[in-house]
């Protein structure tokens, strides 16, 4: 069974975009469990520019299952360890950055990373590390005793033709690698009601981490049918 886990953030966007209350992420999430979401992810960016500190408490507060998506920077840790979400995406992050544009870079930062994990995990949170499809930074988020990388499908989600066929056997192969050295393995960024079909040849694959085309088809169908119509096209990942 391949979870979907959706993210909301850009739910508070058009929040932020008029500062007014609505509309709510915890009400969008709410819909998002009911249509068959198995997590909700939020990131919490050090800009506070979409979703912020109270939003991530109330989440926290009436999810099933939280995942707080989040730059490991001494403030962020502090604030997860607090809170105590389901599990934690470690992301990189930039504040010029339209959204998360790479995979960490964990083996450039191995020891400062090493620290933060051990603290999250030390709070009961569950780890996974957004990477590229990479096998020495597999091998490094494996080091920092993560249980969980995210694959970063970006490069796959944002090509067509050839270019794309080739990033979804680096795809392929970072999975496979991941599963051999003891890793579980998420995906996501970018993934869209078209791209999934290519996504779903990735084997191994836990969960499916979508915000942006989600949110986006919510606008035009509802919430609860976008996630609908997502969930029914991560179906036959079960049967493979
Ligand atoms: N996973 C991670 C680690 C991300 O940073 C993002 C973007 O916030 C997503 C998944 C969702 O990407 P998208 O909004 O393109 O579906």
């Amino acid at each position: 069974m391949l979870n979907l886990g959706v993210n909301v953030d850009h739910v508070a966007t058009v929040r932020q975009a008029r500062g007014v209350p609505y509309p709510s992420p915890l009400e969008a999430a709410l819909i998002c469990e009911k249509a068959g979401a198995w997590g909700i992810t939020a990131h919490l960016r050090e800009d506070r520019r979409h979703m912020n500190d109270a939003d991530m408490v109330e989440l926290q507060g009436a999810v099933q299952k939280l995942n707080m998506e989040m730059a490991a920077t001494e403030e962020m840790v502090s604030i997860a360890t607090e809170l105590k979400p389901y599990s934690s995406c470690l992301v990189p992050e930039k504040r010029e950055e339209l959204t998360t544009e790479g995979g960490l870079n964990v083996i450039g930062d191995l020891d400062s990373l090493k620290d933060s994990v051990a603290s999250l995990q030390s709070a009961g949170i569950i780890i996974s590390i957004f990477i590229d499809p990479d096998k020495k930074q597999l091998d490094a988020a494996k080091e920092l005793n993560a249980e969980y990388v995210e694959l970063h499908t970006g490069s796959f989600a944002n090509t067509n033709g050839e270019v794309a066929e080739k990033e979804l056997q680096r795809l392929i192969e970072a999975a496979k690698h991941a599963k051999n050295i003891g890793l579980k393995v998420n995906a996501g960024h970018g993934i869209d009601y078209v791209n999934i079909e290519g996504i779903l040849r990735i084997p191994h694959l836990c969960e499916l981490n979508i915000g942006h085309s989600i949110v986006s088809r919510a606008v035009i169908v509802g919430m609860h049918q976008a996630v609908a119509e997502m969930f029914n096209l991560m179906k036959p990942y079960a049967l493979v």
